[in-house]
């Protein structure tokens, strides 16, 4: 790849304005009363594509939120890239607890990112990521470089579950027709240990509403007499997992694939110091599934969380009262073999039954999405592992994410082709929280990678053919 590092040195001060102007729109994609906001992004982002040389933009509408579409097709005989990325982002709850404000993206240096980051909702995840996909395809072009055909899928909804793309990708297959999918949106294990994220976590999300009496009672008359939902609700929670942490729902685990001894071996492998996980989120101990390790059971291993619980008085001071519901929330991280529309009524099934005579449950699914494995012996995977060789010291490792991306399953069964996860960003980059953070190193070095996949990938895939 010629000149890519005298390119970014060249263009680093105007790379990094144009993503702090895109990273200024709050574009949450959770909450409709930033749709003017989210629409304003989508154009924002099909102007980048096309100042980066892409051509036949097009900003397509869906049953929600729409996606933008760019290519740059240079030859039919030559393979096709889809870049996927999402320009959507999550809220920016509790902002309080910013110390600069979300949308204002503002630099600073922190100990793991001693050259700076930019401080903003978004900066990992997923516009500093997906923006530099844009600023790698500008130098591809710019220098005459571009080995083959590149396509792009920038998506609005990634952080509500997709529930839009995937009718949309089914209507649309031939205009996104690839030979392999390209995403930056996941993470890696430091600035010095590069690793490619080999799988993703599947999901099955479910609401919960236990209804007691027909309206809010005194519970000094009441209390100790009539069944209190939320009392209820956290009895039946806690029968979801036994005493060794595994999740009693029956028929859960029937389809979990199993990793074989030499699989684990392998995993164990990757650098990882429990001392200094605890430490970096301050707790005494771990916790988790029996026999199995810290990264096993934060990747490979399936797991069932409350994500919110609520009902009854919160306010200020004591109100007694014995509140006539209860709500709680809770996902399901899935791994593969396991299907998110089985899990869904394996747990309601169970979940109904928990339930006494006193209260009445009502179970709603939310969105869901298959767990996904990238096969190491793919083109594909072959090609990013060469491209982080070229620009890292170290060699990269294969790793899977715990993390979820429910439309990439999706992708596979659509398209045919795999899915590559090169992603930059940093576990303690704090995606989805406050301060969420990207390291300027990580940008310019995924800036400066990604032109390198397009290279091999290109090479190795003419060679098979
Ligand atoms: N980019 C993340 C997923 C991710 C992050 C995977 C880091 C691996 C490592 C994505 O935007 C995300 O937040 N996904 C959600 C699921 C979605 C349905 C809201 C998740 O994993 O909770
Ligand atoms: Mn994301
Ligand atoms: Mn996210």
């Amino acid at each position: 790849m010629k000149n890519i590092n005298q390119y970014i040195s060249n263009h680093k001060e105007r790379f990094l304005n144009e993503l702090i102007e895109l990273l200024k729109i709050p574009s949450i994609s959770a909450d409709s009363n930033y749709k003017p906001q989210i629409l304003q992004t989508a154009e924002h982002v099909s102007n980048a594509l096309a100042e980066a040389g892409c051509e036949n933009i097009q900003i397509l509408s869906t049953k929600g939120n729409p996606v933008v579409y760019a290519d740059k097709m240079i030859d039919p005989n030559l393979p096709t890239v889809l870049v996927y990325g999402h320009y959507d982002v999550q809220p920016a709850d509790p902002i309080e607890l910013w110390d600069t404000p979300a949308f204002e993206p503002t630099i600073k240096k922190t100990e793991i990112h001693p050259e700076g980051a930019i401080f903003a909702r978004g900066a990992c995840d997923d516009k500093g990521q997906m923006f530099m996909h844009i600023k790698a395809i500008e130098f591809l072009i710019a220098t005459n470089q571009l080995p083959c055909n590149v396509k792009f899928m920038i998506e609005g909804e990634e952080e509500i579950g997709s529930p839009s793309l995937a009718p949309f990708i089914k209507e649309h297959v031939e205009l996104f027709k690839n030979d392999v999918i390209l995403i930056s949106d996941t993470g890696m294990i430091s600035n010095q240990q590069p690793s490619i994220t080999t799988g993703l976590r599947g999901l099955s999300y479910v609401e919960i509403e236990v209804t007691g009496p027909n309206r809010d009672l005194h519970s000094g008359f009441y209390g100790g007499a009539v069944a209190n939902p939320i009392n209820i609700l956290s009895q039946m929670i806690a029968k979801l997992h036994d005493k060794n942490n595994h999740i009693t729902i029956p028929g859960f685990y029937d389809d979990v694939y199993e990793l074989s001894e030499e699989e684990r071996t392998e995993m164990a492998k990757a650098p990882f110091e429990q001392k200094d996980y605890n430490k970096a989120l301050n707790i005494e101990e771990e916790w988790g599934e029996k026999s199995f390790s810290t990264l096993e059971r934060s990747t490979v291993r399936p797991t069932l969380d409350v994500n919110g619980i609520w009902g009854g008085y919160i306010g200020e001071g004591a109100k007694t009262v014995l509140p006539s519901k209860a709500f709680a929330k809770i996902s399901m991280r899935l791994v593969p073999g396991q299907d998110p529309d089985k899990i869904t009524q394996l747990f309601t099934d169970y979940f109904m039954s928990l339930a006494p005579k006193s209260v009445k449950v009502v179970v709603k699914p939310h969105h869901g999405g298959k767990a996904y494995r990238t096969p190491l012996d793919s083109t594909g995977y072959q090609a990013a592992y060469k491209a982080y060789a070229e620009t890292f010291t170290n060699t990269p490792i294969p790793q899977p994410s715990g993390g979820s991306i429910p439309i990439v399953s999706l992708f596979s069964e659509v398209f045919k082709s795999h899915t590559i996860l090169m992603g930059f960003g940093l576990n303690s980059d704090a995606i989805h929280s406050p301060n969420e953070h990207y390291g300027l190193f990580n940008f310019y070095k995924g800036i400066e990678t990604i032109p390198y996949f397009y290279q091999y990938f290109t090479e190795i895939h003419q060679q098979n053919a």
